[in-house]
């Protein structure tokens, strides 16, 4: 009989040729500027830890609390016997937060978006999405059955003639990321938001990065463009700035409330545990009493890429701390990767299919956890590598 796995094999065996394996690498400390990564104390440019919240004593003090008071499981899901006050407070806090109408939780970014597209389109719709959106709203838009028209990246005008030019469909949806998580740009959302206003079509945008980054004290894209009540749906993550775990989505109540009746990882899935709700509810405070590691978090992000371009770097089109350094094969980002680690610093390459082929790069997050001397350290390894290997 043939190996029914042979395949499999194979398909590693090209991985591993073209560089393309993913290598996991292993961390055995608390998140912040410095980690034991594969049992070595080094310096973290790769976390989506923006400022510094996922080991944060207030989150870490709520989080005990919680546990002390509720356990650790939450035994079911969220329709049936698993939200809990702290799930309620959570959403209400975020709503504020926000300056939207109301959110609903969810376990994740990527479930707040497989619960939000197909209960927003199915078969006989469809939706404009940019072509550069994350894979979590392509499995959601995918999942809907709908029609997917992909328009050119960041494009409003495009995004235009798409919708002039398509018909027979009963409802349609634009659907954005917010920050472009492998890029760092931002999308354009004033002139996206006039496009959907002209047609009358639902507008969501994914704002995976911009929650904590953009907007007075990390309040989101909404807020940076001030286009309050005008964004039908703003998907978020608590797993990134947030430093936690968990999604949400903000926007319009009949939209939210339509969602706790047909979003199916609400309706089908456990709901995230209280310690974790508790400490994203205390995200939120530590959020609402100050800007500081928002101000700390653009202050160093504004000196390592005005640095890692005077080096010679080429960083793309970001706008945001997502720093990519453009490299190109994967093998030379691969091999980059490894000399910084070697090195002493973690910053882990990106390569096809997260990019397009060719546009392999080391993806840099800059954090509010960074000090200066953190930072100079990394320019001058940063440095150091580049030379060596040819590309400054
Ligand atoms: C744009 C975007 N949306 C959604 C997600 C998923 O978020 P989560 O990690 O909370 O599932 C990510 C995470 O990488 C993201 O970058």
């Amino acid at each position: 009989m043939p190996d029914k796995l042979a395949w499999i094999e194979e398909q590693l065996k090209e991985l591993r040729e073209q560089g393309l394996y993913n290598t996991i690498r292993t961390i055995g400390s608390a998140q912040g500027a410095w980690l034991v990564v594969d049992g070595r104390r080094v310096l973290n440019f790769c976390s989506n830890n923006y400022l510094g919240l996922a080991n944060h004593p207030v989150l870490q003090e709520a989080a005990i609390r919680a546990i002390a008071s509720y356990g650790v499981g939450p035994a079911a899901v969220r329709s049936i016997a698993g939200t809990l006050d702290l799930h309620r407070q959570l959403e209400e806090r975020l709503a504020h937060f926000k300056g939207a109408e109301a959110t609903i939780a969810f376990q994740s970014g990527f479930n707040a978006n497989l619960a939000t597209i197909p209960a927003l389109v199915g078969k006989e719709d469809v939706i404009f999405s940019d072509e550069l959106n994350h894979a979590s709203i392509i499995d959601g838009c995918r999942l809907s059955g709908g029609r997917i028209i992909r328009y050119a990246h960041n494009d409003a005008a495009d995004l235009e003639r798409q919708i002039a030019q398509a018909s027979g469909y009963k409802r349609a949806i634009i659907v954005t990321d917010g920050v472009f998580s492998m890029d760092g740009d931002i999308a354009p959302l004033p002139a996206i938001c006039e496009v959907a206003e002209r047609h009358n079509l639902i507008l969501m945008v994914d704002d995976a990065h911009g929650e904590g980054v953009l907007g007075r004290g990390g309040r989101g894209i909404v807020d940076h463009f001030g286009l309050h009540g005008r964004v039908d749906v703003e998907v978020g993550t608590l797993s990134k700035a947030f430093g936690v775990v968990g999604g949400y989505v903000a926007g319009k109540s009949t939209i939210v409330e339509w969602l706790r009746q047909r979003g199916r990882p609400f309706l089908f899935s456990s709901a995230v545990p209280a310690a974790d709700t508790a400490a994203c509810i205390a995200a939120v405070d530590v959020l609402e009493r100050s800007t500081e590691l928002v101000d700390r978090l653009w202050e160093n992000t504004r000196t390592f890429k005005t640095e890692m371009k005077r080096l010679g770097f080429d960083t793309g089109r970001s706008e945001t701390p997502i720093t990519p350094v453009m490299l190109g094969e994967a093998h030379v980002a691969q091999t980059f990767s490894r000399r910084l680690f070697e090195e002493g610093l973690f910053a882990m390459a990106i390569a096809y299919p997260t990019v397009p082929k060719g546009k392999a790069r080391i993806r840099v997050m800059v954090s509010a956890t960074h000090s200066h001397d953190d930072l100079d350290l990394a320019l001058s390894l940063f440095a150091k590598v580049g030379k060596e290997m040819g590309v400054i």
